[in-house]
């Protein structure tokens, strides 16, 4: 089984890395605009394996979609992150023109493949790859829900000091400041998290998780890679696996949740053919104006890429 991960920056290497560790792959191949730095970076991992004892054979190439040939999943991570004094718009018009590129040459030598999309502003961007793509949408989808709800978990496992392990939760909306956490759906072991947490501290971890990719930002002048590449790999092996693993996913959305012709993040169960199914929780009128409200601003983003006239 062959995995390709476009972008051998922070994210897209990390999760490389990741996947040939796990071993769930025979191949991960790393694709790099940038001369010797896909092929650099796979050549590293690759001599990690016999330090770490994996098999996964990982290589790198520089442009050559046709060595990507029947991947089974691809990766799309390329692209630059938001700098200071550029605008949302600005990234959209980079990124957008990346992410086309990228996809239209990977779905021509794997037209099958499914298709994770990392790059931000990530639902426009799986959007833009799902456009390009022309394959069915449960092959297109976009990875910020597992990101969101792990770093959700994290702090709460510090808060309660327990095993991150006995955590789950759900978080819905666009991968933003209105991005949507639900604790309704948060539990530990089964116990709504409510009976362990009190409210305020609930809605500080909350406020903290929504921020976290900022607080990264914050940290290091640029943009989170560990915990990003690692989910990205998650999604991948549940696919391989065909797990039919539920997590918050950018999926296509064509009447749920009263939304339509969007990508946004909501619960679904991830498998072998790529989305297998997108489930419709019964939200209160609260999550639901919350919901709609992120999925306008959404929409704002998508309207840039719209006027861009890409498609
Ligand atoms: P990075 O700058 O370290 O790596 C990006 C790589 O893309 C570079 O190596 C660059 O040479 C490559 N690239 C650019 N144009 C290309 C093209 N046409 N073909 C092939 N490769 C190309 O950036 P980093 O930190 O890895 O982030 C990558 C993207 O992922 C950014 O858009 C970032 O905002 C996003 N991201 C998304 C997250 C999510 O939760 N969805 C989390 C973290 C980052
Ligand atoms: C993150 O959440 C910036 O999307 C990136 O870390």
């Amino acid at each position: 089984m062959k995995v390709t991960v476009v972008g051998a920056g922070n994210v897209g290497s990390t999760c490389a890395n990741v996947l040939a560790n796990n071993g769930v792959a025979d191949e991960v191949l790393l694709i790099d605009i940038k001369e010797g730095l896909a092929e650099g970076k796979a050549l590293d991992v690759w001599e990690s394996a016999p330090v770490l004892g994996y098999d996964t054979r990982t290589v790198g190439y520089t442009s050559d979609y046709s060595k990507t040939a029947d991947s089974e999943v691809v990766i799309i991570t390329s692209g630059v992150p938001r700098s200071p004094g550029m605008s949302r718009d600005d990234l959209v018009s980079i990124n957008a023109n990346i992410v086309k590129e990228v996809t239209g040459q990977l779905v021509q030598y794997s037209p099958k493949a499914k298709v994770i999309v990392v790059s931000n502003p990530l639902d426009v961007m799986t959007y833009t790859a799902f456009l390009t793509a022309k394959v069915p949408a449960k092959q297109v989808f976009g990875m910020a829900g597992v990101l969101d709800t792990a770093r959700f978990k994290s702090f709460i496992a510090l808060e309660l000091n327990i095993s991150v392990n006995e955590i789950s939760a759900v978080i819905m909306g666009g991968h933003g400041d209105t991005m949507v956490a639900l604790p309704r759906y948060t539990t530990i072991s089964g116990i709504p998290i409510t009976e362990l947490i009190d409210e305020d501290r609930l809605n500080a971890l909350v406020a903290r998780t929504v921020k976290g990719g900022g607080e990264i930002v914050n940290l290091l002048g640029t943009s989170a890679w560990y915990a990003p590449g690692a989910a990205a790999a998650l999604m991948a092996e549940t696919i391989l696996k065909n797990q039919r693993r539920i997590f918050p996913i950018s999926c296509w959305l064509q009447g749920e949740y009263g939304l339509k012709d969007l990508y946004f993040g909501v619960p679904a169960i991830l498998g072998g053919d790529g989305i297998e199914k997108i489930l419709e929780l019964k939200l209160n009128e609260k999550e639901m104006e919350l919901v709609n409200h992120s999925a306008k601003s959404v929409r704002e983003v998508q309207k840039v890429l719209v006027d861009m006239k890409l498609f």
